[in-house]
């Protein structure tokens, strides 16, 4: 009793630290602090419930070495991951994990469902939990490989639009809970085998139905999944942190799917009942005019007599890997008295967070690294913005064509400014697939080939 109360008490302590790691993780000068109280949070967790199992154990030698066995492997395979996976493959590492967090909710209501069975009875409230978790962790699974099959290429991108979709989602559903009420009233093993093969079919028609365009959203929509799954395997075990974990992790995805969906101006449910990201019509022959060009000398005299700067970056700096050169340049015009400054797109890159990552990385100061709603208003007033490897996030379009794909998606007004630089290596379209008349602008000058290349030749410039 006494070491169950003390692992209580290190759990609370846990759940504390996780929700100081949230806290933390929300604002760039104090990530570094959130992620340590997530460490400590873990260990602590860890620690408490190896404790607890040996405390429990038949034999805790062999539970000690299978604990031991299991960390061993566990460890080998995650530090190998997270040294080798380039930051473009992020997303698709983070899908593969959510599956194993499916499969072990998975796992766990069939151990619970075993446990009940040999007891020979069991209450209606533990029965439905076994069975939520088993649905969502089966769901959350197969979802989560298509989406990291999608996103590492390794299927086709393009929605599977099955005939009647809907139908077929809301009949596997109706179904389930059919079984669900077949499950609680006879604890039989069939119910919950059935609706376990409709629900990993159901989770893989959900993310397969979803084009390659919304799958960032797929992905932090899945990690809101995975994190009820830990929630409910956490009742099912009646382990109180594994709830608190899993209702932080799941709510902050929802959260976190929210914001998402509203920066790229979609609906969640649009997101949810899939078929966007299938062909985007492209008006290619729409008559934008003649673009200019300039050279690195060029935008390095521009810069020269510029007050104040404003860099907008995009996926294209985190191809090029631009923001150590980046860095340097924000450097050496700050020092020559210019006031620089960066306007981040919430949906810039290919992951939230991305360019505060990398600048971050390149160590920009913090300070001068401003949110799209923050300097917006400023961009009127500026002398020179550096589009650098941006496209759709300061595509006029959005806010002057009501007939353009990304039509109401906020964007960086960056054409407001006095003169505009865009690096990019062509004329291509980014990610959503349309043209952007920004590059056809009078105050508009292209200067094209690799982003980081390029800023290396203005930082020789200057
Ligand atoms: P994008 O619209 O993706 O455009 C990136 C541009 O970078 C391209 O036009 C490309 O043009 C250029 N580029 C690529 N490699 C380059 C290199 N080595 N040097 C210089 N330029 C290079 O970029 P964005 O403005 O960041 O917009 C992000 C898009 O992704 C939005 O549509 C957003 O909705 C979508 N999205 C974002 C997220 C999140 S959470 N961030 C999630 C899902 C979807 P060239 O090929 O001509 O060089």
């Amino acid at each position: 009793m006494q070491t169950e109360n003390l692992v209580l008490g290190a759990y609370i302590v846990a759940a504390v630290l996780f929700v100081l790691a949230l806290a933390g993780l929300s604002k760039h000068e104090r990530a570094r602090e959130g992620n340590n109280f997530g460490i400590i949070g873990m260990v602590i967790a860890l620690a408490a419930t190896v404790w607890l199992s040996l405390s429990r154990a038949a034999d805790p030698l062999v539970t000690i070495a299978l604990i031991v066995v299991a960390l061993l492997i566990g460890a080998a395979i995650g530090l190998w991951r997270a040294r080798v996976v380039e930051m473009t493959q992020m997303p698709e590492l983070v899908a593969m994990l959510h599956s194993f967090v499916g499969l072990a909710a998975v796992l766990v209501g069939y151990t619970s469902h075993l446990e009940m069975a040999d007891h020979g009875s069991g209450d209606t409230v533990h029965a439905v939990e076994i069975f939520l978790g088993i649905f969502i962790g089966a769901v959350t699974f197969t979802g989560s490989i298509v989406a990291y099959l999608k996103l590492s290429a390794k299927m086709k991108s393009a929605p599977l639009m099955l005939p009647a979709r809907h139908w077929l989602n809301l009949v596997a559903v109706l179904v389930s809970v059919g079984l669900m009420f077949w499950y609680v009233s006879s604890l039989s093993v069939v119910p919950l085998a059935l609706m376990t093969v409709i629900s990993l079919a159901f989770g893989w028609h959900l993310v397969a139905s979803i084009g390659g365009g919304d799958m960032p959203v797929v992905v932090s929509m899945l990690n809101s999944y995975s994190g009820w799954a830990a929630a409910a395997a956490g009742f099912m075990l009646s382990n109180d942190l594994l709830i608190v974990t899993g209702a932080l992790v799941g709510a902050s995805g929802a959260i976190l799917s929210y914001i998402m969906c509203r920066a790229m101006n979609r609906s969640f449910i649009s997101v949810i009942a899939g078929g966007f990201g299938q062909e985007i019509a492209i008006s290619a022959d729409t008559d934008y005019g003649e673009h200019r060009e300039i050279t690195a000398e060029g935008a390095a005299d521009l810069l020269k007599q510029a007050r104040s700067v404003v860099i907008t970056p995009g996926y294209g700096m985190a191809v090029a890997q631009a923001q150590y050169p980046v860095a340097e340049l924000t450097k050496k015009l700050r020092d020559k008295g210019v006031k620089v400054r960066f306007g981040i797109h919430p949906v810039a890159g290919r992951l939230p967070g991305h360019m505060n990552v990398l600048l971050a990385e390149a160590k920009v100061p913090y300070d001068i690294v401003l949110e799209m709603d923050e300097i917006n208003d400023d961009l009127a007033d500026t002398d020179v913005v550096l589009v650098i490897g941006a496209n759709d996030t300061v595509n006029p379009a959005a806010m002057d064509d009501p007939t353009s794909p990304i039509a109401g998606m906020p964007v960086l007004r960056v054409w407001e400014a006095h003169d505009v630089i865009v690096f990019k290596r062509s004329m291509a379209v980014g990610y959503a697939g349309v043209q952007n008349p920004l590059f056809f602008r009078e105050n508009t000058q292209m200067l094209f080939g690799d982003a980081k290349e390029r800023v290396e030749d203005i930082v020789r410039a200057l």
